[in-house]
């Protein structure tokens, strides 16, 4: 797609350089010469003329619509594919989850393996969201109810950002994801790793991790990578620890913006679906101490 637009843009170059040379050339060239000077000569009707303004630009216009053609059918995935995609991507209002074949849920950050081209299919839990990381992929939009396919690809290891592209509700703006490419080797190792429980709360966390399943937390978020509620409501929280944002990239993921989730969600991203959870101080300590602990 990138070499078409540039394709494109040179032709259209082109013909805006040729036009505009035409335009000063014939202003000075047959400019007013003042009363009684001889006018220009006239054309009235050149078939010469008709047919190269015509089959010129018929001329291009059909090559860009052969090359253009010839781009999409080399970047879009079969939409009706009876292969299992590679990595399933859901757009909620507003966050984005990533589940891959082995049962591994991911939020926010999705990870992939670089240098190869992986199906991946686009849902919606709620209303039309777009899937978009500039760098890897079209656009495609996620319907409710309806699977798309893109291919998905990084050429070189990186971190890739990507965001929703279409509007889809008060945090439309706040509905970022980050595409982490990585060599197949530590891909394979991020799996496992995820697909690891964390390790069993201790101290204060113990009390926190009992709050977590009293206070209904658990109803809308999973905490193992595995196996999470399906169809999750909020999302999953598995080594919520080791992420670098939150709520899609509203914040950092620090002890303080994670507290204000616990304690006032909708300060953290007004509009979101986490109802007030009314915790006490102490319990509010208990839960961070918590979700600290998920690393
Ligand atoms: Cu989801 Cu905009």
């Amino acid at each position: 797609m990138a070499g078409v637009f540039s394709l494109v843009l040179v032709i259209a170059a082109t013909v805006f350089l040729v036009v505009a040379a035409g335009v000063v050339y014939s202003s000075i060239r047959y400019r007013s010469r003042g009363l009684g000077a001889p006018e220009p000569k006239q054309i009235f009707g050149s078939r010469k003329l008709e047919v190269v303004w015509t089959v010129v630009p018929l001329l291009i216009v059909t090559g860009l619509f052969i090359v253009t053609v010839r781009a999409m059918v080399l970047i879009d995935a079969p939409q009706n594919s009876t292969h299992p995609p590679e990595l399933v991507i859901i757009g909620h209002q507003w966050w984005w989850e990533a589940r891959y074949p082995d049962g591994v849920v991911a939020t926010g950050d999705i990870h992939i393996p670089a240098s190869r081209r992986l199906l991946a299919r686009i849902e919606s839990a709620d209303v039309i969201h777009d899937f978009w990381a500039p760098d890897l992929a079209r656009k495609m939009d996620a319907v409710p109810g309806r699977w798309s396919y893109i291919w998905l690809e990084a050429d070189t290891p990186g971190t890739y950002a990507g965001t929703c592209s279409e509007f889809c509700g008060a945090q439309h703006a706040w509905m970022r994801f980050r595409v982490v490419a990585e060599t197949e080797p530590s891909f394979e190792a991020w799996l496992q790793r995820q697909a690891q429980p964390s390790l069993a709360p201790r101290g204060i966390a113990v009390e926190g991790a009992r709050l977590f399943q009293t206070r209904k937390c658990g109803d809308c978020h999973a905490v193992t990578a595995a196996g999470a509620v399906s169809p999750a409501k909020g999302p999953n929280l598995a080594h919520l620890a080791s992420r670098e944002f939150l709520g899609s990239g509203i914040s950092r993921n620090t002890p303080e913006s994670l507290m204000l989730w616990l304690t006032n969600p909708q300060a953290a991203k007004p509009g979101n679906r986490m109802p007030d959870t009314k915790l006490s101080a102490n319990e509010a300590r208990a839960l961070l101490a918590y979700l600290e602990s998920l690393q």
